[in-house]
């Protein structure tokens, strides 16, 4: 018998947990022994899903639509998709174009699959999502990471993308918003990647999951510069149904029935549950109140972002969308993970290590998520600044 070691892939020695997994285990630990502990770890909204959606569910588990779904979804939901890109954007997406998945982290495994081959590289930023990476590496294939700092905003320029490729780069990964640090891309920024990606033979691919969930007035989707992008896009976060498990991807018409293939085999279809009640996300009653959800967020950067500037964490005062700060601690410790493990045992206070995301200055920042009430925001900070004095 072999031991565990030659049974694995050797790609699973670059697959790295989520170290915020680990934190979030920890902090269980700690309120097991009956502590409260301060949630601003955690990457998903604090509200439950909203009722529309709940009772909409409910439905359809009476009328019994629980079998399988055809496999790029439920037309009417890739309609209603179709439909926000119309009305936010001002673009028209074929709803064929629309292919529904099991979350964005679906979305991310069938586009994976689907561009990227073994020795290929994938340009993606330093920091970002910590899945992407891993998604590439479990394809042989190689991610290859553009340091990208506050300065900049957290997204790459021209140069860097000229320095960082080579001649096996066939893709350009981006968010927008993103996750850790809560920055966008705007059109001139889209347009210029779109350029860049058509020059130099490589695909483009946006997530754009925290699309919704944004404080500037403009916050474009790649679709209006570029139908040739591949776009992923969620229910998890400005919709609120993280555990719902529902995703889209739209891809561009050379490429709909390559992907339609892929989701019969990945997945036969996303949930048929999850997505009849997703048609409620649509309705004005829904929206009334992921509207009021978004300015719940926005009040508790505008109080957070203020605290903590006062606390010594350096932030970037332009967090255009998602729920997070991506702060610098370089004034308060010289070590991230220390300071999130300290921060956690002796004052009951959960954030993310930048080492989650990257490596680029990644021991100088922590990933600090408004996704709890502004009371326990409110008892967060003052427990760091008990921690600080
Ligand atoms: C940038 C980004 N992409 C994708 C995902 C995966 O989301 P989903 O719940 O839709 O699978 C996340 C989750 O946090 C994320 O932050």
């Amino acid at each position: 018998m072999p031991d565990q070691q030659t049974m694995l892939s050797p790609q699973m020695e670059y697959v790295n947990p989520f170290r915020v997994m680990t934190v979030m285990n920890r902090a269980a630990e700690i309120e097991r022994q009956g502590h409260k502990v301060v949630h601003m770890e955690v990457g998903e909204p604090d509200f439950p899903t909203a009722l529309p959606i709940v009772n909409e569910a409910k439905n359809a588990l009476d009328k019994g639509l629980t079998q399988y779904t055809s496999a790029s979804g439920i037309y009417e939901l890739r309609e209603a998709i179709a439909n926000r890109y119309q009305e936010k954007h001002g673009v028209r997406v074929s709803p064929d174009r629309i292919l529904i998945t099991p979350g964005a982290s679906g979305g991310l495994t069938l586009l994976a699959n689907m561009l990227v081959a073994p020795g290929d590289g994938v340009l993606l930023t330093d920091p970002a999502y910590p899945c992407l990476r891993n998604f590439i590496y479990m394809l042989s294939a190689d991610p290859q990471l553009i340091p990208v700092s506050m300065e900049q905003n957290f997204q790459p320029t021209l140069e860097q993308l000229n320095q960082y490729k080579t001649d096996k780069t066939v893709g350009l990964w981006l968010a927008s918003p993103s996750n850790p640090t809560g920055t966008i891309l705007e059109k001139l920024r889209l347009n210029a990647a779109s350029d860049w990606a058509k020059e130099n033979g490589a695909h483009l691919l946006v997530d754009e999951i925290y699309h919704g969930l944004q404080y500037v007035e403009d916050l474009p989707s790649v679709l209006e510069v570029d139908d040739t992008a591949f776009v992923v896009s969620s229910f998890s976060k400005y919709f609120g149904m993280t555990g719902w498990r529902l995703g889209w991807i739209v891809v561009p018409e050379d490429f709909v029935e390559t992907a339609t293939i892929l989701t019969q085999n990945l997945f036969i279809s996303a949930p048929s549950i999850a997505q009849y009640a997703a048609l409620a996300a649509f309705t004005d009653e829904a929206e009334a109140i992921f509207e009021e959800r978004r300015k719940a967020f926005a009040d508790r950067k505008s109080y957070l972002g203020n605290e903590l500037t006062k606390l010594g964490f350096k932030i970037s005062d332009n967090i255009q969308g998602a729920f997070y700060f991506y702060a610098n601690i370089s004034q308060l410790s010289d070590d991230s993970e220390n300071f999130c493990r300290d921060l956690l045992d002796d004052h009951y206070v959960a954030i993310t290590p930048g080492t989650d995301f990257g490596d680029y200055k990644a021991r100088e920042y922590v990933r600090i998520a408004f996704t709890t009430s502004m009371q326990d925001l409110q008892l967060g900070v003052e427990r760091m600044k008990a921690a600080l004095a």
